[in-house]
């Protein structure tokens, strides 16, 4: 019987919800661009505002978790220049979730715009009192940082479908619940 070694709830669980938020807020995000001047644009940009403060709130949690337990492992075992791979590009997701929502934030403060998520406002951290307008090249980093992480998604979701359909490891089924109808061979859950 082949045992797959999964993911646990939490992570799996923190893995598909901020992936979903992620995706839903770039696509409000862009979709934004495309309207004409009007209620919906600012509608759309908060919401994108509250699911990237959601996102860098969550991260934290997800970072402790992952220093904290290790990742099942992959069965066949894939070359160590694919594991290499694999781990510096989730690093730089990492990197992604925490830089591009602090960004976000930032550039938004240093417009003269408080940051409110779910009625609290967040703590002044830039203001353009000090004359310095950093506002622009935050925004510009922020977008820029932004569309690249729209690349690295496809690419990691294109590299874990690669897994599953063409080098059939169980890279994918150790990130998914069990199925609700299980082949026989298909229904061990470590944790
Ligand atoms: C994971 C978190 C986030 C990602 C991936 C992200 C990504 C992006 C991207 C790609 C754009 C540019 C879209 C385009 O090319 O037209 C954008 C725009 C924007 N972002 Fe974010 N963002 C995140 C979080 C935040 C946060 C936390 C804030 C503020 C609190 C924020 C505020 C904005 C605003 C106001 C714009 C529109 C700028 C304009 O058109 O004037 N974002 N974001
Ligand atoms: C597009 C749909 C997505 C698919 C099909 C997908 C699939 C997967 C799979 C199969 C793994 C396990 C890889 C391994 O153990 O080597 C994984 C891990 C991971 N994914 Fe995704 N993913 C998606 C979206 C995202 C998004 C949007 C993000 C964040 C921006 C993300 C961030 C991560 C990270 C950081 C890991 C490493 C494990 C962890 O620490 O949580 N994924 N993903």
């Amino acid at each position: 019987m082949n045992e797959i070694k999964r993911y646990d709830r939490i992570w799996r669980g923190l893995h598909w919800g901020m992936a979903l938020a992620i995706v839903v807020l770039l696509v409000l995000i862009e979709v934004k661009g495309d309207l004409p001047k009007g209620p919906l644009k600012g509608l759309l940009t908060d919401i994108h505002k509250q699911l990237g403060i959601l996102v860098f709130g969550l991260v934290w949690w997800r970072l402790v978790w992952r220093l904290r337990h290790r990742a099942p492992p992959v069965t066949p075992t894939p070359s160590r220049w694919m594991v290499g791979l694999s781990h510096g590009a989730h690093g730089l997701l990492y990197l992604a979730m925490i830089g591009i929502p602090a960004l976000g934030v930032l550039f938004q403060q240093a417009r003269g715009n408080a940051v409110v998520f779910l009625g609290w406002t967040l703590p002044w951290i830039l203001n353009d009192d000090t004359g310095i307008s950093y506002a622009k090249p935050l925004k510009e980093l922020h977008e820029t940082l932004g569309n690249a992480l729209i690349w690295l998604i496809v690419l990691h979701g294109v590299a874990a479908f690669y897994h599953h359909w063409i080098r059939r490891d169980d890279t994918l089924l150790r990130m998914v619940g069990k199925p609700s109808v299980a082949p026989a061979d298909f229904v061990v859950e470590q944790r």
